[in-house]
């Protein structure tokens, strides 16, 4: 099956629902390795209680994105590593992994792609006032949230949904989302309707 790096660089929770649908059956693939960029963030604790190797680090301990990147690589390398999975990590990737992984890393972004890239896609809808935001999963390129869209759902904003209401909408649609899209991508079938 496919070795999958999951990239995250907080709380994890996407992190969690993928590698439970491994886990599971859901998902046909392995998780080999956690990369967070953020050492004291939650979803290394996640990682830690699933037994879970992974690699964190300190951005600022390295002098370049280009070093950094050169380190990832050498640990992906070191657990066969075949395709990425970023959930929630708030960083571009740059050169060094897009042209090791090309067409082999993957995201998720709280929002209907083109609308609301970059930082807090949730409080850039709300502070619209679409009536409709969603989910977006799609392939990585060089830009902020661009790159070719896999697959979309789609949210209404109710009238009085709260930030906290809305958030939680979006985390339950993304953690059967993700691991379902995943499945469709690694899978013969679903690599083929793609294209
Ligand atoms: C998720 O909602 C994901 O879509 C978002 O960060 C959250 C991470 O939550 N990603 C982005 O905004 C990427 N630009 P989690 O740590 O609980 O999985």
């Amino acid at each position: 099956t496919t070795r999958i790096a999951i990239f995250a660089s907080g709380s994890g929770s996407n992190f969690q629902a993928i590698t439970e649908a491994c886990r599971n059956g859901l998902l046909e693939a392995t998780p080999a390795l956690l990369v967070c960029d953020r050492p004291g963030a939650y979803v290394v604790e996640r990682a830690t209680a699933a037994d879970i190797p992974y690699f964190a680090f300190a951005p600022k301990s390295y002098q370049t994105k280009e070093e950094f990147e050169g380190h990832i690589l050498q640990e992906l390398a070191r657990y066969e590593v075949d395709f990425i999975v970023l959930a929630g990590y708030m960083r571009l990737i740059g050169p060094t992994l897009l042209n090791a992984f090309k067409g082999r890393i993957v995201n998720i972004h709280p929002s209907l792609l083109p609308a609301f890239p970059g930082l807090d896609a949730v409080g850039q809808a709300l502070e619209y006032g679409v009536k409709l935001t969603g989910v977006t999963i799609h392939f990585v390129d060089e830009g902020m949230d661009t790159g070719p869209i896999i697959a979309q759902q789609a949210i209404e904003i109710c009238p009085d949904d709260t930030r906290e209401m809305l958030e939680k909408k979006i985390h339950e649609v993304e953690h059967s989302f993700y691991p379902q899209t995943l499945q469709q991508l690694f899978s013969v079938k679903g690599e083929a309707a793609i294209r």
